[in-house]
């Protein structure tokens, strides 16, 4: 990955780029990075007269989930996923969030929305999906978790039926669906780390902050089959400050638990962060011109184009994972 500051300078210069929300792409590149080429109906378009054209909305139907988490509370995961989520939407992606920070409601505060419903409430025969999605600035929905996945091992078969069929749909709606978790090692956290397709741990530079990210970084590697986890530094007051961070837990990562660790970029400790969510506003729509709002464009720009990623179970897999679905 290119060093981050230089790259920030060009953000800054190709700011009109992020300007306008623009569209997502006819087509999407394929899983893996591929760029994939168009259905075949696009090429019969092209010599088809008008009026027998058939249209289709483009239609993604697996998203990327990922999850974010952090070992320490309060070290900016919430201000991270909406900011992240409203940058990755300036770019034309399709993005959903979901609070899974049980009871906290927190994106609420953050985005500034207030959700009647949450995710328990699909359980009710007329709650349907439309009645928990939450409408967001540009175009980010989000669903708010509630205290539905503590529920989940009670859950009877046609509850979990029930709540499979109702959500299947957000795959449809969305390109990225980013989770929200608590913070540490509870087995509500664990769940939603583990059964997403990516991970992005946030984690400050202090001692006690690396010292949790560690924790999770090792249960994440004994639980899980992908091994591939990437990392956020929040509250930096320079590069090298992070780059210490990152080279730390990398070094540690791969020597104790042979598992690679990917920087995605960091945030600079920034007063606008606080006064944004005193506002109760993003971020990204309250102080878009400070360095914080740059950081965040960046790491969002390094999610979506700065490696592989491989859809692997998707937002299906997810709920079915999540739901013990067998
Ligand atoms: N880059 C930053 N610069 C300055 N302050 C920040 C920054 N990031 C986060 N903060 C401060 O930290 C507070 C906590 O952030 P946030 O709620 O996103 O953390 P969290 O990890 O989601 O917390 P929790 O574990 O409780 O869910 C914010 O309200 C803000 O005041
Ligand atoms: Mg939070």
């Amino acid at each position: 990955m290119r060093d981050q500051a230089s790259s920030l300078r060009e953000l800054v210069q190709e700011k009109n780029e992020y300007s306008e929300p623009q569209p997502a792409p006819a087509y999407p590149p394929a899983q893996g990075g591929a760029p994939a080429s168009p259905p075949p109906q696009a090429a019969v378009q092209e010599v088809m007269p008008v009026h027998k054209r058939v249209f289709r909305p483009t239609i993604r139907t697996n998203a990327r989930v990922i999850a974010i988490t952090s070992g320490k509370g309060g070290v900016g995961k919430t201000n991270l996923a909406v900011n992240l989520a409203i940058a990755m939407a300036k770019i034309g992606r399709r993005v959903m969030i979901i609070d899974a920070d049980l009871g906290m409601a927190n994106v609420d505060v953050v985005l500034g929305t207030m959700s009647k419903h949450h995710l328990l409430h699909l359980l009710q025969p007329d709650v349907q999906l439309g009645d928990v999605l939450i409408h967001g600035p540009y175009g980010v929905n989000y669903i708010s978790g509630g205290s539905a996945i503590e529920r989940a091992v009670d859950f009877t078969p046609q509850e979990r039926k029930c709540l499979m069929d109702k959500l299947a749909a957000c795959e449809t709606m969305a390109d990225i669906v980013l989770v929200d978790t608590g913070a540490g090692l509870g087995r509500n956290v664990l769940d939603f780390i583990l059964a997403a397709d990516e991970v992005i741990l946030v984690t400050t530079p202090e001692p006690t902050a690396l010292t949790d990210a560690y924790a999770v970084m090792k249960a994440y590697s004994m639980n899980s089959e992908k091994k591939d986890l990437k990392i956020v530094v929040n509250r930096v007051y320079d590069e090298s400050e992070s780059n210490e961070v990152v080279t730390k837990l990398q070094r540690t990562s791969e020597k104790f638990l042979s598992m690679p660790l990917t920087s995605l970029g960091f945030i600079y400790e920034d007063r606008s962060v606080m006064n944004a969510v005193k506002r109760q506003q993003p971020l990204l729509s309250a102080f878009p011109d400070t360095m914080a709002s740059r950081c965040i464009e960046m790491v969002a720009k390094n999610v979506l184009y700065g490696g592989e990623h491989k859809i692997r179970l998707g937002w299906k897999g997810f709920l079915q994972r999540l739901l013990n679905f067998s």
